[in-house]
């Protein structure tokens, strides 16, 4: 299988191959090759150039994208699309005055999720998820990461899990597991917390390595869920099992999240909704990734995370979507490239970089995804024909891409 793209208006983040995330002022930069032509092979892309220096190639699928931008897939770091159902009631309850937290207090929230995901059957879950997989692939999305954290019981969890597993064998888009049985204290445990941090450490955190269901650790460490010394206990467990840190903080408080995380050698912190210059200073001479999520602060109308700062500060960023049914039911990633320029005041080269190559470093696979190289996998989407890149955050909530294609097939 061949595919050759050709009369290419603009081919985005085209970047040599040890280029693996950009930071700082760097982020305003997209490299950008005009009037160009990228050959793929099977799921590799094996050349690409300017027009001008095209020669006779012979390829079994022709593409002319005159007046279109092709730039690599999104790369969604950070999302919990297996869940079993949608929590609209309690959109309606924020909208009539009750906090994401009170909701969470008269046992909604995550709770809620868990207990619809407890009672649903594996094969449902799989095919709702599924749907909703191949959702987000038409909206431009070839790298994804999926955690568990609805089902808070061995049973549960190691279903999600599955469920993710069977995703990843099933698609072409390519998938990362987190386990994030640390999401939220099941009812029985509020009094006993420590018991349930026990349960993750001695029985969950073991299974799931022993069955390679994931590959990375997460805890919702936060005010109400879990503090600094539990979340300490369970990376150390996950880390010892093989697992990468990769961490909820400063969704609505910070108290020493951030520092935690760099401590644990995470690949990313996600949220930082509430960031202090303290939590900013730390992740500088680290090699964390910075993660926001802006679906999630237009959504619940919490603060968004301070881009701005983070990179002014000379530091990566990367953007996600959060995909939950809670604090951001969507997984468009266009919608969350928009929001980081309208509400981040991000440059569209900024946003750019940090749902590509920057969120393909967060997921830990950067070298093979993120940007247009020789021997990088062939995820790239082409867009209708549109004046210039700026325009794809611009008209926020249109649909612009016009193909996607996927480990070197056409989705
Ligand atoms: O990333 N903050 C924690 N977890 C999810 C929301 C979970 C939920 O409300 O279902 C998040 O926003
Ligand atoms: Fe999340």
């Amino acid at each position: 299988m061949s595919i050759l793209i050709k009369n290419i208006k603009e081919l985005l983040q085209v970047r040599e191959n040890n280029v693996t995330l950009v930071k700082g002022a760097d982020m305003k930069t997209l490299p950008t090759l005009k009037n160009a032509y990228v050959l793929i092979e099977h799921d590799t892309i094996v050349e690409y150039g300017s027009m001008a220096d095209l020669g006779e190639i012979e390829a079994e699928t022709i593409i002319d994208a005159t007046g279109k931008i092709v730039l690599p897939t999104w790369c969604d770091s950070h999302t919990h699309l297996v869940y079993a159902g949608n929590r609209e009631q309690e959109f309606v309850d924020r909208i009539n005055g009750l906090s994401y937290e009170e909701i969470a207090n008269r046992g909604g929230g995550i709770l809620n999720s868990a207990a619809k995901l407890q009672n649903m059957d594996e094969d449902e879950l799989y095919n709702i998820s599924a749907e909703r997989l191949i959702n987000v692939m038409k909206q431009g999305t070839g790298a994804i990461e999926i955690k568990s954290g609805y089902g808070l019981t061995v049973e549960a969890e190691l279903k999600m899990l599955r469920v993710i597993k069977r995703l990843k064998q099933e698609f072409p888009i390519k998938v990362r597991a987190t386990f994030l049985g640390a999401h939220a204290f099941p009812k029985q445990y509020k009094e006993q917390p420590d018991s349930y941090i026990d349960l993750i450490v001695n029985e969950m955190i073991p299974l799931v390595s022993r069955e390679r269901l994931a590959d990375f650790i997460d805890v919702f460490c936060e005010k109400g869920y879990f503090s600094l010394e539990q979340t300490a206990r369970i990376l150390e467990a996950g880390k010892a099992h093989g697992l990468t840190p990769k961490i909820h903080v400063n969704q609505f408080n910070a108290f020493g999240g951030v520092a935690l995380g760099v401590k644990h050698q995470a690949l990313s912190v996600d949220h930082l909704e509430i960031m202090t210059d303290e939590d900013v200073e730390v992740l500088k001479n680290s090699n964390t990734m910075p993660v926001g999520l802006p679906a999630c602060s237009y959504f619940i109308s919490i603060p968004y995370t301070p881009a701005r700062q983070i990179i002014d500060a000379g530091l990566p960023f990367a953007l996600a979507t959060d995909y939950n049914p809670g604090t951001s039911p969507t997984g468009n990633m266009n919608v969350v490239v928009s929001a980081g320029c309208i509400k981040m005041k991000m440059t569209p080269e900024e946003a750019i970089n940090a749902a590509t190559i920057n969120g393909a470093y967060a997921m830990g696979i950067s070298n093979m995804y993120g940007s247009i190289c020789r021997g990088k996998k062939a995820n790239l989407m082409i867009t209708k024909p549109i004046s210039s890149y700026n325009y794809l955050p611009y008209a926020f909530g249109d649909n612009l891409i016009d193909q996607v294609i996927i480990n070197g097939s056409i989705i």
